[in-house]
C-alpha cells in the first residue's frame, strides 16, 4: 500500500470508528434484529404502484393513537387485525405523511380469530386479501414492511403501548424504540425473465398410421404476485394447478414407459410463467412452438385454482358449449364426474382480440386458435392481479384432497380418451393399484410451492426453483426443455424485498 493510501485507510477506519460510536450514544444496543418483507414496489404503464421507499429509521409508534397525533415522523406497528383500513385509505387519499408502517402477520393466516374478543373485525384472510389489494394498487410515499408475529415483536409492542398510554408522545426524550431498516434506494429489476418449462411423453403410432399423433396439452402457470413478492407462495394460485399437472405427469409416464400402454396421443406438460400479467409466458411459449406441432394440440387443459374446493369444478372456455369439440370435452367431463360424485360446470367468455387484458389461461390458446379450456375452482374470472397467490393464500388454504380429487378427473378423462374407453365405467387409477394417485407425492410437492415465494421478476432463470422443476419434469418426460424469456411490456420491478429490521432501545 502507497503511504498516502495508509493515510486515506486510517482516516477511513477513525471515522467508521466514530460513526460506531455516534450510533452508540444514540442507540444503544439492537434490542432485536427481525426478518421484513418489503410491500411491492412497481409501475405499471408509468404509473407509480406499491411502496415508494426502503430506508426506515424513525420511532415506534402503536394504537391506539393520541389525538391528533403527527405519525410524519414514527414508523406504525400494527399487528393485521389493529390496522383499519379506513385510516390507511385516508393516509393516502390525503397524501397525509407516515414515516413507515410495519404490518405483524399471524403466523396462520387460515387460523380463526384467536383472541376471540375482535369479532367485529373479521377473519384475518379476508382482511389481509383487502389490505392487500388496497396497497398493490396505489402509490404508498412511505416504506411498509410486513413480519410475523413472535415474542421479540409482541413485546416491543406492549412496550411500546405501555409507553404510549402514559400519555408522552414517543421521542428522544422518553425513551421508547427505534425501528431502523437500512436500505439503499431501491433499483429496478433489468430485464426480469419469465422461465417457461416443457416436457413431452410421446405416444405410438400404429402400424400404418402415416399422420402425426394427436396431442393433448396439460398446463399450469406456476408464478405469483402479491403485496410482498418475498412472501408470495401462491399455493392455490397456482400452486396447486402445477402440482396436479406433476402428479399427472408421473402416472402417466408409468403407463407411457410400456409399449403395451403407451396411447396413440402425445401428451404436452407445459409449466408456465408470467400469469399474473395476461398469462404472458404462455403467450411466448405458443408463439416458441412451430406451426405443426400447435396445429397438432386436439386441445389443452389449463389447471388453475384446483387446491381447495370440495364438490363444484369449473371448466371455462371461450368457445360455445354448443360447439361439437366442447361439447364432447364437457360430456367426458360430465361423465367422469358423475361417478365421482361431484359436479363440473361450463362457463363461456368468448375472447377479445383487441384487448392485451387475459383472464384465463386458456384465452392464450384460443388467441392462437387452439381448443383449450380452464379446470378451477373458480367460478368468474379474478380481476386484472387478482387471485394470483398473494399474501393470504398460503399451504393452510390448500389441501391434499382436492389435489387429489382433481388429477383423479383429468386423468380418468385423459385414460379414456387415450385408450378408447368413453361410456365405461372403469378406474384406471384406482387407490392401491401401481397407478394410484400419491397423495404422498402431492403434499410434498405444495409443501415445496408453499414455501416458495414466485414472483417472476424475482426468480433467476437459474433459481434452485425453477431448476428442481425442470428436474422433476424429466424423471417423467422427455425432451424438457425450458424457455427463458423477458418479460416486456408494460411493468416494471424494483429489488429490496425483504431485509432485517433494527430494533432499538432509545436511552432517555
Ligand atoms: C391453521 O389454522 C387452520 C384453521 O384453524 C388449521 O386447520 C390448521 O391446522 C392451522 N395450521 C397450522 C400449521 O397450524
Ligand atoms: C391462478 O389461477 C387463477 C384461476 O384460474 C387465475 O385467475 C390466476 O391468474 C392464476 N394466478 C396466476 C399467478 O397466474
Ligand atoms: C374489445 O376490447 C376493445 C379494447 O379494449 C374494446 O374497445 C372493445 O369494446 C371490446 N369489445 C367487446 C365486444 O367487448
Ligand atoms: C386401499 O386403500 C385404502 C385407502 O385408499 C385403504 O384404506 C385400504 O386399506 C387399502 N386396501 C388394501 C387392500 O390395501
Ligand atoms: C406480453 O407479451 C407481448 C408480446 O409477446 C407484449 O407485447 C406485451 O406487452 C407483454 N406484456 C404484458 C405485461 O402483457
Amino acid at each position: 500500500m502507497s503511504p498516502s493510501g495508509e493515510v486515506v485507510a486510517s482516516v477511513s477506519s477513525a471515522l467508521a470508528v466514530l460513526l460506531v460510536l455516534l450510533a452508540c450514544v444514540e442507540l444503544g444496543d439492537a434490542a432485536a434484529a427481525v426478518g421484513v418483507y418489503r410491500l411491492i414496489q412497481y409501475d405499471l404503464a408509468g404509473a407509480p404502484l406499491g411502496s415508494r421507499a426502503a430506508a426506515l429509521n424513525h420511532h415506534a409508534a402503536a394504537f391506539p393513537l393520541p389525538a391528533g397525533a403527527d405519525l410524519s415522523r414514527s414508523a406504525l406497528v400494527a399487528p393485521l387485525l389493529d390496522l383499519p383500513l379506513a385510516f390507511l385509505r385516508e393516509y393516502l387519499a390525503e397524501k397525509k405523511h407516515l414515516g413507515g408502517l410495519l404490518i405483524l402477520l399471524p403466523r396462520n393466516i387460515s387460523a380463526k380469530n384467536v383472541e376471540g374478543n375482535n369479532d367485529d373485525k373479521g377473519e384475518p384472510k379476508n382482511v389481509l386479501a383487502e389490505l392487500e389489494k388496497l396497497l398493490m394498487h396505489e402509490e404508498v410515499p412511505f416504506p411498509v414492511y410486513f413480519a410475523f408475529h413472535d415474542d421479540n415483536l409482541d413485546n416491543l409492542l406492549a412496550d411500546i403501548r405501555k409507553i404510549a398510554s402514559s400519555g408522552q408522545p414517543a421521542s428522544a426524550s422518553t425513551g421508547g424504540y427505534k425501528l431502523v431498516v437500512p436500505s439503499a434506494e431501491p433499483k429496478k429489476v433489468s430485464s426480469p425473465t419469465i422461465s417457461n418449462i416443457q416436457g413431452w411423453l410421446p405416444g405410438s403410432k400404429g402400424e400404418g398410421d402415416a399422420e402425426q399423433l394427436p396431442t393433448i396439452a396439460i398446463v399450469a402457470n406456476y408464478d405469483t404476485f402479491g403485496a410482498a413478492p418475498a412472501l408470495s407462495v401462491g399455493s392455490d394460485s397456482n400452486g396447486s394447478g402445477a402440482v396436479a399437472l406433476l402428479e399427472i405427469a408421473r402416472i402417466f409416464s408409468r403407463l407411457y414407459s410400456s409399449p403395451k400402454t403407451r396411447g396413440k396421443f402425445n401428451l404436452l406438460f407445459g409449466l408456465t410463467s408470467g400469469g399474473p400479467y395476461n398469462y404472458n409466458g404462455t403467450s411466448k411459449w405458443l408463439r416458441s412452438f412451430d406451426q405443426r406441432v400447435r396445429e397438432s394440440i386436439d386441445y389443452a387443459i389449463c389447471l388453475n385454482s384446483v387446491g381447495s374446493w370440495s364438490h363444484d369444478l369449473w371448466m371455462h372456455v371461450s368457445k360455445p358449449p354448443e360447439n361439437p369439440y366442447i361439447k364432447q370435452i364437457f360430456e367426458d367431463f360430465s361423465d367422469v364426474s358423475k361417478e365421482m360424485g361431484i359436479s363440473v360446470g361450463i362457463k363461456h367468455k368468448k375472447i377479445n382480440v383487441s384487448n392485451s387484458r387475459v383472464a384465463w389461461e386458456h384465452e392464450q390458446f384460443s388467441r392462437f386458435r387452439v381448443t383449450a379450456l380452464t379446470l378451477s375452482e373458480l367460478s368468474t374470472p379474478p380481476e386484472f392481479l387478482e387471485s394470483t397467490g398473494g399474501l393470504y393464500d398460503t399451504r393452510e388454504s390448500v389441501d391434499v384432497e382436492s389435489v387429489m380429487r382433481t388429477v383423479k378427473l383429468v386423468s380418468e378423462i385423459l385414460a379414456r380418451q387415450i385408450y378408447g374407453l368413453r361410456g365405461r365405467n372403469i378406474d384406471v387409477f384406482a387407490d392401491n393399484s401401481s397407478l394410484a394417485i400419491s397423495p404422498h407425492y402431492i403434499r410434498s410437492w405444495l409443501d415445496l410451492f408453499s414455501r416458495t415465494p414466485r414472483v417472476a421478476p424475482f426468480l433467476q432463470k437459474n433459481d434452485p426453483f425453477i431448476v428442481a422443476l425442470k428436474k422433476e419434469l424429466s424423471e417423467h418426460t422427455t425432451d424438457v426443455h425450458v424457455q427463458n424469456d423477458v418479460l416486456d411490456g408494460m411493468f416494471t420491478f424494483y429489488d429490496a424485498t425483504k431485509s432485517t429490521l433494527n430494533v432499538y432501545q432509545v436511552s432517555v
